[in-house]
């Protein structure tokens, strides 16, 4: 049976700081940001934008009431969990007014858990073959105020409906993994922002890369002359194109790079969404490149702490049909630019309990309310 993507999409918060206004405040030269970390601007969430607002808001776009009768599985992939033991699935399912008779779960495995989400939504489908799954990746990255990871902070989900006979993408049976206990990046749980060993955690994403690759290539059979497009997980865009130049050279592989650009051109406008950020390269990648129907997307899941996955995808006849793209441009494009300022004021402005949120005037779904430290959210008529 194929299995895979049905439909996909991203929601990001409207507010971004541009790079370049990081750079002034900070004393940096600009193009360390642009160039050096290849990254335009970061999405910063409001007050009212949590990891439950920006999921609801991310399956919103895509979901229609056939396919809420048809969930029984949502799979909730964060590292921005909002409690220790209740998941963010079970606010997430009744914000979508799906069935009681769900099974709703959220996974941590800092930003490689969508990966494991898309697994087991394969396995569920293969013993339950005509349900669909909902796995959403969503997450606010915070490293905090004149941090070394500062510049690669960003917030959004993404939502992936998953079924048999997939409209978009059929996910192949061939996956690499490989788990080692490491401190690389990892957020304590009395602590609001992560911790960081930077270039400690960029030479084990390219470590992590080089095996997992090499295995998938072992198990699998194929070579990268099997592949129009690799996909991975971009903290920054520059690891991605480091990674992707220790196994192609731009002389011989022009048209690897030239996909290369169209998966990241989201991700420079938003910056690391941990769990989503492979996905919003992959959405990046189908909505402004030119693949075509059978070609083969590779994709490299990174979670820090350390679990890495290679594993990859089958594009369907059509599957251009079924993206939503004229939403995401929307969503880019009614974006407001902060000042340095107002950024550093809602980097900092994280909900505790007993806040009431002012609601903003549009149509998303937005925390309003933690009182007696339950979570109320709302979505204008
Ligand atoms: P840094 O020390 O600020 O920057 O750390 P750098 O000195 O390493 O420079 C970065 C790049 O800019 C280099 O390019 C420089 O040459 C270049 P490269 O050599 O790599 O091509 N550069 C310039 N270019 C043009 N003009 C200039 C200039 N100056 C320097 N003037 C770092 C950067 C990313 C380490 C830091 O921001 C950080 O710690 N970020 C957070 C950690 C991170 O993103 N790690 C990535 C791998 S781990 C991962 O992906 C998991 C994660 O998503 C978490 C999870 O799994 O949940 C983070």
């Amino acid at each position: 049976m194929k299995i895979g993507i049905s439909k996909i999409s991203f929601f990001v918060p409207k507010y971004y700081l541009s790079l370049a206004t990081l750079a002034e405040a900070r004393g940096a030269d600009p193009l360390k940001y642009t160039n050096g970390l290849l990254q335009n601007k970061m999405a910063v969430a409001p007050i009212n934008q949590d990891i439950v607002s920006m999921a609801a808001n991310a399956a919103s776009n895509i979901l229609t009431e056939e396919d809420k009768k048809d969930i029984d599985l949502v799979l909730f992939a964060t590292e921005s969990g909002i409690d220790h033991s209740k998941a963010a699935a079970t606010n997430l399912a009744q914000l979508l007014n799906l069935k009681s008779e769900i099974r709703a779960i959220e996974l941590k495995q800092a930003c490689y858990s969508a990966t494991i989400a898309l697994y087991f939504a394969k396995g569920h489908i293969l013993q339950n073959p005509n349900s669909k799954v909902l796995v959403v990746g969503s997450d606010i990255a915070r490293y905090g105020l004149e941090t070394d990871g500062e510049p690669t902070q960003g917030a959004g989900a993404v939502a992936m409906l998953i079924t048999k006979k997939p409209k978009i993408l059929v996910l192949e049976n061939t996956y690499a993994f490989n788990t080692s206990n490491i401190y690389d990046f990892w957020r304590p749980v009395t602590m609001d922002y992560a911790l960081v060993d930077g270039h400690f955690s960029n030479e084990q994403y390219k470590a992590f890369f080089k095996t997992t690759f090499e295995k998938y290539q072992e198990k699998s059979g194929l070579t990268l002359a099997d592949f129009k497009a690799m996909t991975f997980h971009i903290p920054y865009t520059k690891i991605g194109l480091r990674s992707l130049q220790t196994i192609a050279k731009l002389s011989t592989h022009p048209e690897l790079f030239k996909n290369f650009e169209y998966s990241t051109t989201y991700n420079k406008e938003v910056g690391n969404i941990y769990t989503g950020s492979l996905y919003l390269s992959l959405i990046s990648l189908l909505e402004n490149g030119k693949l075509k129907s059978k070609d083969r997307i590779g994709m490299f899941s990174y979670g820090s702490g350390a679990v890495a996955e290679f594993f990859s995808g089958i594009l369907v006849p059509g599957y251009k049909k079924h993206l939503v793209k004229d939403i995401h441009k929307q969503i880019l494009k009614n974006r407001q630019k902060l000042t340095f300022n107002a950024y550093a004021k809602m980097l900092t402005d994280i909900p505790k309990n007993d806040v009431l949120v002012e609601y903003e005037d549009d149509q998303t779904f937005q925390l309003v309310e933690i009182s007696d430290y339950e979570r109320k959210y709302m979505k204008k008529a």
